[in-house]
């Protein structure tokens, strides 16, 4: 344990990181995390009546937005509530998410702040998390070791039930692990973002 510490503290500072030791956090043993595919969370949406897509920085990364589109007028025309909840600092550069929701014409009145939507996420069937990490994270609302402690994000984790797409486990921008991906009501989706999404419509 004490080499794994090392290291990671190593690698932390030639890599830059924080200009800190590795973060308390990611001592921390999660668990195992769950893994889901497409079809299964095409059913998943079927029976849904409230969804909410938080994209960020990996739905850009992907250019899934299109595809993102497709299945929110897809769920919609089933009479599926579909909104979005968009943090601010979701991406790399503000308004990120909006512009790109914009181009693929995600219709605005659907396209929510994320103050505007985090009371509703309890209430809310199914959460997809499309390429966002940091600004979904629950540590930042409950470890105060957190290195982004007190940084207000969207509390997906409050959803009956919430699908992350990203390509693997590693962290986002902040570097910081994130405990969300080990809940037991979330459940991974690997891949890249619109290739998911494109098999998500296939299904549907
Ligand atoms: P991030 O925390 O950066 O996480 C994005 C995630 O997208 C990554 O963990 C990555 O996981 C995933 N991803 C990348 N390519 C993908 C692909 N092709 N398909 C699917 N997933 C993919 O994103 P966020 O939640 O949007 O947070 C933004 C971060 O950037 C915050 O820390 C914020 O402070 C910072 N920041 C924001 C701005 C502005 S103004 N928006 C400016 C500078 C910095 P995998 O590698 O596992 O796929």
């Amino acid at each position: 344990i004490m080499c794994k510490a090392m290291n990671r503290s190593f690698i932390s500072v030639i890599a830059g990181g924080f200009g800190i030791a590795a973060p308390k956090g990611d001592e921390v043993d999660h668990g195992e995390h769950r893994e889901v595919d497409a079809e299964t969370v095409a059913d998943m949406l079927a029976g849904a009546s409230t969804v909410v897509i938080t994209p960020g920085y990996g739905m850009a990364v992907a250019q899934a937005q299109y595809p993102v589109a497709e299945l929110t007028q897809k769920l919609r025309d089933r009479g599926v509530d579909v909104r979005f909840g968009i943090h601010p600092v979701a991406g790399r550069l503000p308004g990120h998410m909006n512009v790109l929701l914009a181009e693929a014409k995600v219709p605005y009145d659907i396209v929510l702040e994320m103050d505007e939507v985090n009371d509703d996420l309890a209430s809310t069937d199914v959460v997809l998390v499309i390429g966002a990490n940091d600004t979904v994270n629950p540590a930042a609302a409950e470890d105060p070791s957190s290195p982004i402690a007190g940084m207000p994000v969207l509390k997906v984790w409050e959803a009956e039930n919430v699908v992350v797409f990203k390509r693997s486990m590693a962290s986002g921008y902040a570097g910081v692990q994130n405990p969300l991906f080990f809940r037991d009501n979330a459940q991974m989706l690997f891949g890249d973002a619109k290739e998911r999404v494109d098999d998500i419509l296939r299904a549907l």
